[in-house]
Formats: structure tokens, sequence, C-alpha cells
């Protein structure tokens, strides 16, 4: 492919967005009317089509569905007042999925593809944006092998895709979590920075288990000891602790670098809170638990940006936190939902123009 991406577009001759009621929307339910899909054959991403939003047709050998290259992505869009669109931070989302296709061994994405594929589409979807508040567009780009040979080794083929869907406000009531002590979702050296599709079936039985006794997620720990905290579910997870927020470091590689996590890093910083980034262990919230110093424990993430705990059980010990007293997760959840409906001066310079 050049430098500049060529694009073909063909529109669909019957939207269905009239069918659609964009007030009133579950996550990831309903697809836009067209999607982005590119090929990579012979080293290099061709055959980029813009297209009404189709199945695909795909033979049963295909290689992502047996040994696993899939990565994705979650983004989101929002419509200011003017009509005009934007998206939250999509570069920070682009690096962090060619991190995950080095990871997994799959081809480097141009960035012009990316981006400039990602804008033009969702600019003839632009009116599937919900205008309401809290509700955006959710961007959901993939990439699978689509090699159909038998063999275990990386595929030459791939297939690159933008899908988009009007997504309503994810109402996370506050969640109860269990501490994982058996099962593992990252291991140092493993793939658990990569947001590849096999890291999520992993998570899916711990997640299960801990709903079957209640509880809404997991909180991970290390492989070694279940003891360092990694992630809550799929959201990075905060602690305040004496007035200062608390998240686990990100270098040994078996925590997804979240964007909302770094906008909410930035955000308490830019509040004055004190930020760290450690190591932390399941010992280390208990002792403080026990004095009386943990006053909020929230994730963070895309499709909740910032999901609140009142519950944290570890081995029988149930740890309960008042979730109506959190005032410093508030604060960072409302300043973050004010820059991006443009209530606020993007000062950090977040919102991308479409
Ligand atoms: C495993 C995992 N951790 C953390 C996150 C939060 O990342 P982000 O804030 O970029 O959505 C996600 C969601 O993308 C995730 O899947």
């Amino acid at each position: 492919m050049t430098d500049t991406v060529e694009i073909s577009v063909t529109k669909t001759d019957r939207s269905r967005l009239k069918d659609i009621n964009l007030e009133d929307i579950p996550f990831g339910k309903y697809f836009t009317d067209h999607m982005l899909e590119a090929d990579y054959e012979n080293g290099e991403w061709k055959s980029v089509e813009i297209k009404p939003y189709q199945p695909l047709l795909l033979e049963p050998s295909l290689a992502a569905l047996h040994y696993g290259q899939a990565i994705f992505e979650g983004i989101k869009a929002y419509r200011s007042h003017n009509g005009d669109a934007y998206i939250f931070r999509p570069i920070d989302n682009f690096m962090r999925f060619n991190r995950s296709a080095a990871r997994m061994n799959m081809p480097l994405i141009p960035e012009e593809l990316f981006m400039e594929g990602m804008r033009q589409l969702i600019a003839l979807d632009k009116d599937w944006i919900p205008t309401k508040k809290d509700h955006s567009l959710y961007i959901r780009p993939v990439m699978f092998a689509v090699d159909t040979v038998l063999g275990v080794r990386p595929s030459e083929n791939y297939k690159f895709l933008i899908l988009l869907s009007p997504t309503g406000p994810y109402y996370a009531s506050p969640m109860k979590i269990m501490v994982e002590e058996k099962y593992t979702r990252a291991a140092p050296g493993g793939v658990g920075f990569s947001k590849n599709a096999g890291n999520y079936g992993g998570s899916m039985l711990a997640a299960s288990l801990a709903k079957q006794k209640g509880y809404d997620q997991v909180l991970w720990t290390d492989s070694a000891e279940h003891k360092w905290l990694q992630e809550v579910g799929m959201m990075n997870v905060f602690f305040i602790i004496d007035k200062k927020a608390i998240t686990p470091s990100l270098e040994d590689g078996t925590i997804l670098e979240g964007v909302t996590r770094a906008s909410v890093i930035q955000g308490l910083k830019d509040m004055n809170v004190a930020v760290e980034e450690r190591k932390i262990s399941i010992d280390e919230i208990v002792d403080a638990y026990k004095l009386g110093k943990v006053s909020e424990v929230f994730g963070t993430g895309t499709a909740a940006v910032i999901a609140p705990i009142r519950e944290l059980n570890y081995k029988g010990m149930v740890m309960d936190f008042n979730v109506s007293d959190y005032k410093i997760s508030e604060a960072v959840k409302n300043w973050l939902a004010d820059l991006r409906e443009g209530r606020i001066q993007d000062k950090h310079g977040w919102m991308w123009k479409v």
C-alpha cells in the first residue's frame, strides 16, 4: 500500500437508522450502516473498502478460529452540540493495537489506514452517533488471521475490520468483587498487555464462578503468589488510600494499559491528587482497610469509564466500601464526561475531530 490509503466507498441504499431508537440502546447490540474491511496479502494491506455492514464469508479452516491470532480495540466517538464528531484519544488505541499485533506476531496496521479509515467510516455514519448525555458511538477495530491451512504457524494473510455500534450509558451499579486465588489472567512474558481475543476467552470461567457466588467479577492477582494485584475483570483498578490514588504499575506486562487509566491518572494529577503507579498487594489493601484508610476502590475502562466497587472478598474476608461517599472518583468521572461532551476545554488535546 502507498502512503496515502485509497479507500473505496460503497454506500448502502437503505439506511437502518430509522428502525433504531438512539435514546434506548444497550451496549454493542446494534451496528451502523457501514463497516470498513481491508485485507493483508503478500506482505501488504490492500482492498481497503467501506461498504454496507454485512456478514463475512469465511472458511471453516480459518486460522484465527484454530490458533487464536485475533486482536481488537474499543474506542468511543461523541457528537458535540454543534454537530461535529470527535473520537476520544484514538491515537492511543491505534498504538496499543499495533503493540498487540506485534506480540501476536501479526502485521502492523499503517497509521493512515487505521485513522483515516476510521475517520471516513465515522463521517459516513455520523448520524448514528447518539447525542443524548452519556451516549456515544463505540468503535471496534479487529484484526484476525485468515490463512486456511491446518498447520500451527503465523498466518500469512489477515483481515482488518472496523465496526461501529451506537451505545447508551453503561449503568454500572457498584460492583462486588472476588479476589482471584486460583486462576490467572496473565503472567510475565505472556500476552496480558495485549488486547487479544484469547485473554477474554481465558477469563470467562473465573468470572462465571465468581458470579455463581454472587459477585460481579474477579480482581486478578499474579500467577506466582496470587498476591500482587493486576486488573478488575476487564478494567484497570484504582484504590484511594490516605487520599492518595494507587494503581498497579505496568512493568510486568501483565496488565492492559488502559486509555481510561492514563486519562484518570492525568485527571487526578490535574486535581492535585497524588498518584502512585507501583506494585500493590492484597495484603496492603487488607491492612489499610483494617486501619480505615481505604476510602475508594474503582475500575476504569472505555465501556463503563469509572465503575465503583462496593465490596472486595479475599479468602472469605469481606471488605465493604461506602460508595455513596466516593468523592475523588466521582470528580474524575464528571471531569471526563465534561471533557468528552465538550463542556470544558480539552487542554490535553484528547478529542480528535472527525
Ligand atoms: C483487560 C482490560 N483491561 C483494561 C481495560 C481498560 O482499557 P481502556 O481504558 O483502554 O478501555 C480493558 C478495556 O479495554 C480491558 O479489556
